[in-house]
């Protein structure tokens, strides 16, 4: 939906063209961990983005080929490739958006958990290097495990002093995009119409799903809600046993990281109107981190949107209060990760 606005906003403006050498804005967007399942469809999308001057493609391996290759694209942005740490400050100096999905994926048989030891400290550097090069950039962390690695990346922000809760976000875009490709599947509706907000973090339980807050407004029956909302909190694991070892979701997780950053850059832009579901620093419950809806402006988060949470039915509110333990663990685990290394 985001992506699709944003490029009817080229209709506004009738002397450029999506496809001319002008962007219609100029911001720039850097992606660590380009090379990579995520990274390189995610690439592409970004490469099509209208608002989009400069390309900053990072990884450890790989990335020369990936960059030459979108290069050819005839859309507005310049490919930039940037490869290994010492050509990290370089890639990340005067970016908008720097989005992290480097790290490594689920087999079979793992929890998002089980990814912790490898991906904290490949998020921890990443996210140094970004506090050292551009600490006004918003952040979009993908990398697993979500619910710690973003407290991971609001730790290394705070001890390098430049922490602003508002620019660093957990992306749970792709829980709403599979909450809202499966209602519309199952309620027989409009796909692009529906919305349904996902609360609270991002791996089995945490993901909560509010399924009476769907709009268009629409009635389920319990069954339906179970069965809903137990699909939506297992559909990475849904992916990775069809993936057989070969990884995990790549492609959704490409699209729905492309509506973060269109959605990201519109509010950058001046956009009025940007709403999307995210991980973030909240006051919403007792749990410092927590994924919402939040309203997006140029300076990040400007609001929490607390009336979701409000007039839960009484599915919704066991659900709410059983996650909490889990997401808690998850926090203080990624806390406690960058203070013991402090
Ligand atoms: P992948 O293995 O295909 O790609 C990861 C890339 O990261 C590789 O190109 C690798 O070279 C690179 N990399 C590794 N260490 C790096 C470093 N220190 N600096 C820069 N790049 C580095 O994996 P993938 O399928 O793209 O998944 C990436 C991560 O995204 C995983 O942790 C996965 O669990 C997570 N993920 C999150 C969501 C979500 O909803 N937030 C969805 C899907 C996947
Ligand atoms: C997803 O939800 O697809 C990702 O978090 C990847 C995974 O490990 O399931």
């Amino acid at each position: 939906q985001a992506l699709r606005s944003s490029f009817a906003r080229k209709a506004q403006k009738p002397n450029q063209t999506q496809y001319g050498l002008q962007p219609q804005a100029s911001f720039k967007v850097a992606i660590l961990g380009a090379a990579g399942g995520i990274g390189q469809p995610l690439a592409l999308l970004v490469k099509m983005s209208p608002l989009v001057s400069a390309l900053h493609l990072y990884d450890i391996a790989n990335v020369k080929g990936v960059a030459a290759d979108l290069s050819h694209c005839n859309t507005p942005s310049q490919v930039l490739d940037y490869t290994g740490a010492s050509e990290l400050a370089n890639c990340l100096k005067g970016v908008n958006v720097v989005v992290i999905p480097a790290g490594v994926p689920r087999k079979p048989g793992m929890t998002r958990d089980d990814l912790f030891n490898i991906n904290a400290n490949i998020v921890k550097t990443l996210v140094e290097a970004v506090a050292d090069n551009c600490p006004d950039a918003f952040i979009h962390i993908i990398s697993n495990p979500v619910n710690s690695t973003v407290p991971i990346a609001a730790e290394v922000l705070k001890q390098k002093g430049v922490y602003d809760p508002k620019k660093l976000f957990g992306v749970t875009t792709l829980d709403v995009v599979r909450a809202n490709t499966f209602v519309a599947q199952k309620k027989n509706l409009k796909l692009i119409d529906v919305d349904v907000p996902v609360i609270g973090g991002h791996a089995g339980i945490t993901i909560l799903p509010l399924l009476s807050k769907t709009k268009p407004s629409v009635s389920f029956t319990d069954e339906e809600v179970k069965e809903l909302t137990v699909r939506i909190q297992n559909a990475g694991t849904e992916v990775v046993e069809a993936k057989a070892g070969a990884g995990s979701a790549t492609l959704s997780m490409a699209y729905a990281a492309a509506r973060f950053v269109e959605s990201s850059l519109r509010a950058l832009d001046g956009d009025g109107d940007v709403y999307e579901c995210a991980y973030v620093e909240s006051n919403l419950t007792e749990l410092p981190f927590f994924a919402s809806r939040v309203k997006l402006g140029r300076k990040g988060v400007e609001a929490l949107i607390s009336s979701d949470l409000q007039g839960l039915t009484e599915y919704e509110q066991k659900a709410l209060d059983a996650l909490k333990p889990e997401l808690k663990g998850s926090i203080e685990k990624g806390i406690a990760f960058v203070q013991k290394e402090a």
